[in-house]
């Protein structure tokens, strides 16, 4: 092993490569602080100076004994967590001298990887946004609910923000600005029942501060599914506490999550509080640009209480959904039904519980919570949640979450050889892809994965087209989930069908922004702040949400041949979407094509032509494309299905033979624009568009993801320009393949030139700021296409660090970006391990990045279950059922659970 030993002291580091463990060192540097930087800066010195060479391991010779983490040291009054700072920045594991010594150094290092992969840690106080960013990202939930991983002694404030939503609990409130009453409908923010702290002598309770906390350490564990949150809190008074609290949600029951709560007390012995509230006094409050608008969505109807339990019951304001939330106070330390006291305010209800205790030893509580509302099918009354309350216990809840991430990780692991950090935020993007959705899989609940998953307000909590980026990866690991995602969508097919109907269409038209009943809820207009006048929004005209819809149909039923399916819902989903497009179609007698007009791309710079009085653009490339491509396939599916099943659906959908004929006219006479060097236009007339001085912008303002705010601020209009904010006129190559999609644009009797690929990526890459996450993650596959691996790898990095490092500088804080993360995972198993499920039967073609040693992941394709494991020179697949399958161009017949290895697939 190839490692470097470090020494941190006050004034400088010394750092010694040693070539092997066993060897001298070969090489000693010490680095001298800068004082105009701060230590974690001064750490990127090391980098410099190591550039170069290469190890595999850290040794800290001057750790800290802090009992959870062995790699802090203090410099100069500053501690700072070496390890993982070391580790973000070298990629390679950092242990301690004094647990190698105790271990010995190959264990130890293995033992510290293993727990990096599982892991997503914190160490010390953040506030603001990055504190924000950071609960996002420590969120524990269910699908049915989350908590954001804020300390569980926190309040709402501007470093804090305890939110807890349910899936599909949403309330519509309107708020009057000037002239307009705006109306917004909120992913609602429940009563913060995660509520716990602690007091000395009756003194007032502990509150989150940076003064008495002396340290902190958050560790999240995708094992199990619990945060624990440690901390070392000197209160002003001289009290010396250690304190920890863990939640987690239970994954079997999930209307409940438990809290266990320790305190020691370190340096006294004497009179102990502890709190445990549910309040009813919350707001939306987590996205601070929506504070103008009317953020309280809760109205508390009572509260009462029982022994040692409380409970607080409300309904939401319009929507009118009730909830009742029972909270269970214990301990083993002492009889809590006795001394458990409730005190009630106007909207909260708090258990205290004193007790005396002595220094050194450690005293627990454990709170456990029941959640239930209106929505569900399980009753809320209290005798219910009582209960169940009863049964609830801390064990338990660890029981069922383990199990749950047990064998979640059975299914959709995605192993990583070679790249610690990778691995990490691979599991954290999976874990985080179930904290949003995992109850939904039951079928008794009604809703889908937000934008921003279950982890934040931004974007109101609303579903997206992100569910396209979303949903393969479910298809793949997780089927039943990823249908009863498309079943909210079945849902609402009548309110698609009236969106439509009320904008004028046939068929139906989903909504760009779908919450409670499938209305639209993107807004018509906004305040600009700068000019003070009512803006158009026109994000709403992205019609493509239907095509993105429809692809998902597609995707589930192409992997799980699920004909039920397809043939009560899916194709009744697919014909009605294609009505819509027909009626939305018109034909040109000049031209002999079809063009369809008022409509936005996925890019949202551009709403509209300049100086236009209509709003919307005319052939949108990837919308033509999909509409072109969902016609093709409506055709093909009809033959799966029985004609009585599919003549049910085409009833269903009201949707006759004239039509089908309509669809097959319009399905290869729809008009593209392309140049003559082959560059596809975004839409009609986006050549004719000046472009921009992109260099100029960057030395002016640094960041110009957001150009349109930019732009829009020097009195100008982005879509004057060609300039986009994510990718665009190419999308259609992330859905599918490239012969796929020169297929799709050859049968509308366009011919491309040679390089036209290349040509397209650079020609768009050139205009697109990225500003928003789902934009790097499309070109980094678009690069991988096109053989452009280094680039490829540098997109993908960045779009799995996106809010790992909140790329955007603040947004992570209001919610993850659930699209980017589970599209780096698809991404990671088809475009990495190659494996295409776009035809019958799987094709294996892998691409490994250079970075990685080895990739291993499991698919079920079709009923046949799949295990890759794929190296730079060899792909090993098994399969449970005897299936065709071809590798590197190769046809080969895998015999049920035989291994298959075949060698020199080299990239
Ligand atoms: C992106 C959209 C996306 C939305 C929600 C916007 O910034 O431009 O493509 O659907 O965020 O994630």
């Amino acid at each position: 092993m190839q490692l470097i030993r470090l020494r941190i002291e006050n004034d400088a580091m010394a750092i010694a490569y040693y070539p092997a463990e066993d060897q001298a060192a070969t090489a000693h540097f010490m680095i001298a602080y800068n004082p105009q930087q701060g230590i974690g800066e001064n750490l990127e010195n090391i980098k410099i100076r190591l550039a170069g060479l290469h190890f595999d391991a850290a040794v800290l010779e001057n750790g800290l004994d802090y009992p959870f983490s062995d790699t802090i040291v203090g410099v100069n009054y500053e501690r700072i967590d070496v390890g993982l700072a070391l580790t973000n920045m070298l990629n390679i594991p950092v242990v301690s001298q004094a647990a190698v010594e105790q271990d010995g150094l190959t264990a130890t290092v293995k033992a510290k990887a293993t727990y990096l992969k599982w892991h997503l840690d914190y160490y010390g106080q953040y506030d603001g946004v990055r504190n924000n960013g950071q609960e996002a990202m420590l969120t524990v939930g269910n699908g049915y609910f989350s908590l954001r991983g804020a300390y569980v002694e926190a309040h709402a404030d501007k470093n804090n923000y305890p939110g807890t939503y349910v899936a599909g609990i949403f309330d519509q409130e309107t708020t009057q600005i000037k002239d307009h009453a705006v109306v917004n409908e909120d992913l609602v923010n429940l009563p913060n029942a995660q509520f716990m702290t602690f007091g000395v002598d009756h003194q007032p309770p502990f509150t989150i501060n940076q003064h008495d906390i002396q340290d902190v350490y958050r560790s999240l564990d995708l094992k199990t599914g619990i945060l624990t949150i440690s901390m070392i809190v000197q209160l002003a008074s001289g009290h010396l506490l250690q304190v920890q609290s863990q939640k987690l949600a239970n994954m079997r029951d999930w209307h409940r999550y438990a809290i266990r709560y320790t305190i020691t007390p370190m340096n006294f012995s004497g009179s102990l509080q502890v709190y445990a509230d549910i309040d009813g006094s919350v707001v939306n409050g987590n996205v601070s640009r929506y504070n103008v608008f009317d953020r309280h969505h809760l109205q508390t109807l009572g509260l009462e209480s029982q022994t040692n339990t409380a409970y607080l019951s409300g309904q939401t304001k319009t929507s009118q959904i009730t909830y009742t939330i029972g909270a269970k106070l214990t301990s083993p330390d002492v009889e809590t039904t006795k001394h458990v006291q409730v005190t009630n305010q106007a909207q909260s209800v708090r258990q205290t519980l004193s007790l005396n205790v002595q220094a050194g030893k450690t005293v627990t509580f454990d709170k456990n919570v029941v959640l239930r509302t209106s929505n569900d099918h399980a009753p809320e009354s209290l005798p219910a949640i009582n209960d169940e309350l009863a049964q609830a216990n801390f064990e338990d809840t660890v029981k069922s979450s383990t199990d749950y991430w047990h064998n979640c990780w059975h299914d959709a692991d995605i192993k990583i050889r070679g790249d610690v950090t990778s691995q990490r935020l691979t599991r954290v993007n999976i874990f985080h892809s179930f904290v949003s959705a995992a109850a939904i899989e039951s079928g008794q609940l009604d809703a889908s994965v937000g934008a921003r998953g279950l982890h934040g307000e931004a974007y109101r909590g609303h579903v997206f087209w992100d569910e396209m980026f979303i949903l393969p990866f479910y298809s793949l690991h997780r089927p039943k989930l990823a249908k009863q995602l498309l079943m909210y969508r079945y849902r609402r097919l009548a309110a698609a069908r009236q969106n439509a109907q009320e904008a004028g269409y046939a068929g139906a038209m989903y909504p760009w922004q779908s919450a409670q009943t499938g209305d639209e809820q993107a807004q018509f207009m906004h305040l600009n702040p700068i000019t003070d006048t009512w803006d158009p929004d026109n994000s709403r005209l992205q019609r493509h949400v239907s095509l993105d819809i429809a692809y998902n149909v597609w995707m589930y039923y192409h992997i799980t041949q699920d004909k039920a399916f397809l043939g009560q819902y899916g194709m009744e989903m697919l014909l009605s979407i294609a009505e819509f497009w027909i009626s939305k179609a018109t034909y040109d007698d000049q031209t002999g094509r079809y063009s369809i007009a008022g409509v936005m791309g996925p890019d949202e710079f551009h709403e509209n032509y300049p100086n236009a009085k209509q709003p919307g653009l005319k052939n949108n490339a990837y919308t033509n494309m999909m509409v072109a491509w969902l016609f093709d396939t409506i055709d093909q599916l009809r033959g799966d299905l029985a004609n009585d099943v599919y003549q049910k659906a085409a009833s269903a959908a009201n949707f006759n033979g004239q039509l089908l004929n309509k669809m097959d006219d319009i399905s290869h006479k729809l008009t593209l624009e392309i140049n003559r060097s082959g560059i596809i236009a975004q839409f009609e007339g986006y050549f004719k568009l000046p472009t921009l001085d992109f260099r100029a912008y960057r030395q002016k303002y640094g960041d110009i993801s957001r150009m349109d705010r930019i732009l829009k601020a020097e009195g100008k209009t982005p879509d004057a320009y060609q300039v986009a904010k994510q990718a665009d006129a190419l999308m259609a190559f992330y859905n599918f393949d490239v012969p796929t999609v020169q297929k799709l644009i050859e049968k509308l009797g366009y011919k491309l030139p040679k390089e036209y690929l290349t040509h397209n990526i650079q020609y768009y890459l050139e205009r697109t700021t990225h500003g928003s996450t789902l934009s790097r993650i499309v070109y980094a596959v678009l690069n991988q296409l096109d053989e452009n691996y280094d680039q490829a790898w540098t997109l993908f990095s960045e779009a799995l660090f996106s809010d790992y490092y909140d790329i955007q500088g603040g947004t992570t804080a209001e919610g993850i970006h659930l699209g980017v993360m589970c599209a780096t995972l698809l991404l990671t198993t088809r475009n990495f391990g190659g494996v295409s499920v776009l035809g019958d039967q799987l094709q294996v073609n892998p691409q490994l990045p250079e970075q990685w040693d080895g990739l291993k992941f499991k698919h079920t394709f079709r009923g046949t279950h799949y295990h890759f494991a794929i190296t730079h020179s060899k792909v090993c697949v098994t399969a449970d059922q005897a299936q065709p399958i071809t590798i590197a161009g190769k046809q080969y017949q895998l015999k049920a659970n035989k291994p298959l290895t075949v060698a020199d697939v080299t990239n």
